[in-house]
């Protein structure tokens, strides 16, 4: 089985060595062997565990996931040269990891929560040589999708790897919009999850404003909330959120 070395024992990491259970032999690096421990106990899975300081990365495969201020801090610890460098750090380009941490090849992708279950959507981007490896490991965790340029990643960023957040404060409203009328919380929220679930698979075949035509019938009911959204702006707020987290993105690259 071959050996995946995680560098961070945080969320991501965690949600991304839950996709690679039993496929790969997963390893991994922090500075806090209770940490360490609990994410192992949170995998359910054995896995090596060791202390970042004047750890060897030479000729491993590395998944990068500590926070992008981490980054250099983390490189003084390692030594070696990695044979590839798979990061999920927000925002940090491949010539500021090349600099720090000088692997063989560097692949920079954005998963997002959904990798605990499977079903992250990954856009990757960097160095050729490793996109193979790279897209093998990120579609264990989900669908990928390559693309040429890191600041369309740094783009993509703000979609998929923030949307969950983005999409969670949605189905929040929603269900608090129907407990203000009258539904059970327990009701709201079970029929707010059946909708989300419905939903991702319907958006996969249909075009967004197809599937809107199809659901507003003249002078119904969608017609009416359909409306208050766009008296409230949401068009125009989601617009402005993948803007504010694309110059964020810009932001922590320079
Ligand atoms: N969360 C998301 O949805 C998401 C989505 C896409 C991309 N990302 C990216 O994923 C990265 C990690 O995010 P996260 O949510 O997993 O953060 P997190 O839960 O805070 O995890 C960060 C990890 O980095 C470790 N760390 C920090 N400094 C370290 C050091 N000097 N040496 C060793 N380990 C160190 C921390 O160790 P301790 O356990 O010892 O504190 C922790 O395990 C970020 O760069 C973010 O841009 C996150």
């Amino acid at each position: 089985m071959r050996t995946i070395t995680f560098i961070g024992n945080g969320n991501m990491g965690l949600s991304i060595a839950k996709g690679l259970k039993g496929k790969y032999h997963i390893e991994v690096v922090g500075r806090n062997r209770d940490n360490m421990h609990e994410f192992e106990k949170a995998l359910g899975q054995k896995i090596d565990k060791s202390l970042i300081d004047n750890f060897d990365i030479t000729r491993k495969t590395i998944v990068l996931c500590v926070k992008p201020s981490n980054v250099e801090e983390v490189s003084k610890k390692l030594h070696g040269k990695a044979d590839l460098l798979v990061s999920v750090l927000a925002g940090v380009p491949v010539k500021t990891l090349k600099k720090y941490l000088k692997p063989k090849s560097v692949v920079r992708c954005m998963p997002n929560l959904a990798a605990s279950v499977g079903k992250s959507m990954t856009t990757l981007t960097g160095d050729e040589k490793g996109r193979e490896e790279a897209t093998v490991i990120l579609n264990a965790v989900g669908d990928t999708l390559w693309l040429e340029t890191e600041k369309e990643l740094d783009i993509a960023t703000g979609l998929a790897g923030s949307g969950p957040a983005y999409l969670a404060l949605i189905a929040e409203a929603f269900a608090d919009g129907a407990v203000k009328q009258g539904l059970k919380r327990e009701y709201a929220m079970a029929t707010m999850r059946g909708l989300f679930a419905g939903f991702g698979e319907l958006i996969q075949d249909i075009h967004p404003a197809e599937l809107k035509d199809t659901v507003m019938s003249p002078g119904g009911t969608t017609a009416a909330g359909y409306g208050a959204l766009e008296d409230g702006n949401v068009r125009a707020a989601c617009i402005d959120a993948i803007e504010q987290a694309y110059e964020k993105a810009k932001e922590l690259s320079s």
